[in-house]
């Protein structure tokens, strides 16, 4: 699989590396021949719980056993880690101390670390380090309709309508009606997500990180009021919104770099709700959603609406509530042409 990491060219081989010898092989090809850097990840386990899971959750909806029955894919798979065992040489600190590599033990109780090459390979050990594989949802959901709002006003700071307030109530239900155990509440720092959140019961956490795009020069403007002020930052945009950013603000592309610690923060916990913005909402469901950065500005992320996103194996499954309350809609598509107002 072919993937960019903060612009960092990176090629994941995914495939059982199973011998000394082989790893030399790879060692050969893309070090010396290709003049690329090499990073193994190893993942040991011997807990037999959690091999027993990862089998029964993960390797039988693997593409490997489609239309196989259940028993006869565990089986198949259980063979298949016995042959492994025969043949498997783990890394050798000794006999491949050219090697980076890292190990991760039992989905990471324990982790190591051999001479690791730089930035990339340190940002793949933290995010390592950070996933699990615990059962948990993830619910996301703007803050209830605001003032501003209804007004066609972007950013600010205002305070929610009445059927925001209405929206407030309806979501603590809502919540409360999930059951869901040991939730944690992340809002932003901003009135309209803490008002919102003001009825559930459950610890909260502010978070700055999670404050709505910052329009700069244009904050608390509409969008007609930027295209007549500021139509060539209105039209730039339009042509490309990810990497647009508003003079002495931010681009789509700043919130994704803003919301790493975030994410990474999401990725520890279990059950959270996270109550914020439209376009860091955006960001956070392109990221679980695994959304081309093109199409990021664009997802539909309408007020009143809880996501709620449960990581899957090979995905993650997204689910929408719409709670039964009117609010304005807060979507521009992108235009035909770029700086038009529809
Ligand atoms: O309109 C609500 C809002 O959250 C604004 O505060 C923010 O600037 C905007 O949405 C982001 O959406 P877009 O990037 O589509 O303008």
């Amino acid at each position: 699989e072919h993937i960019y990491v903060f612009n960092y060219n990176v090629q994941v081989y995914d495939a059982t590396n199973t011998s000394i010898e082989r790893r030399k092989l790879i060692h050969h090809l893309v070090c010396n021949r290709f003049g690329f850097k090499l990073f193994f990840v190893e993942s040991i386990c011997d807990d037999p719980k959690i091999i027993e899971s990862n089998i029964m959750e993960v390797k039988i909806r693997s593409p490997d056993y489609k239309g196989m029955n259940k028993d006869e894919a565990v089986d198949d798979f259980m063979k298949r880690i016995s042959y492994y065992q025969e043949c498997y040489e783990p890394l050798c600190e000794k006999e491949e101390k050219h090697l980076s590599f890292m190990k991760v033990f039992n989905t990471g109780a324990k982790v190591l670390v051999h001479r690791h090459e730089g930035h990339v390979q340190s940002r793949i050990v933290y995010y390592l380090m950070n996933i699990h594989i615990t059962p948990r949802s993830i619910y996301i959901t703007r803050h209830g309709e605001s003032e501003f709002n209804i007004q066609g006003r972007i950013g600010g700071d205002s305070n929610l309508s009445e059927r925001g307030r209405m929206y407030s109530r309806a979501l603590a239900k809502f919540i409360l009606e999930q059951k869901i155990l040991r939730l944690r509440v992340w809002t932003s720092n901003l009135k309209r997500t803490i008002q919102t959140a003001s009825g559930i019961d459950a610890p909260q956490e502010r978070w700055k990180a999670l404050d709505e795009i910052n329009a700069g020069i244009c904050e608390e403007m509409t969008y007609e009021e930027i295209h007549e002020k500021h139509p060539h930052d209105f039209a730039s945009r339009d042509k490309d919104k990810f990497h647009y950013r508003y003079p002495r603000g931010e681009s789509y592309e700043d919130l994704v770099a803003r919301l790493e610690p975030v994410i990474m923060q999401l990725e520890r916990q279990e059950n959270v709700l996270v109550i914020s913005h439209q376009a860091v909402l955006r960001c956070v469901l392109a990221y679980f959603m695994d959304e081309k950065s093109e199409d990021l500005p664009y997802l539909k992320v309408p007020l009143h609406t809880v996501f709620k996103l449960t990581p899957v194996a090979y995905g993650c499954k997204v689910e929408q509530f719409t709670l039964p309350i009117d609010a304005v809609d807060t979507h521009r598509e992108k235009p035909e042409v770029p700086g038009t107002i529809m």
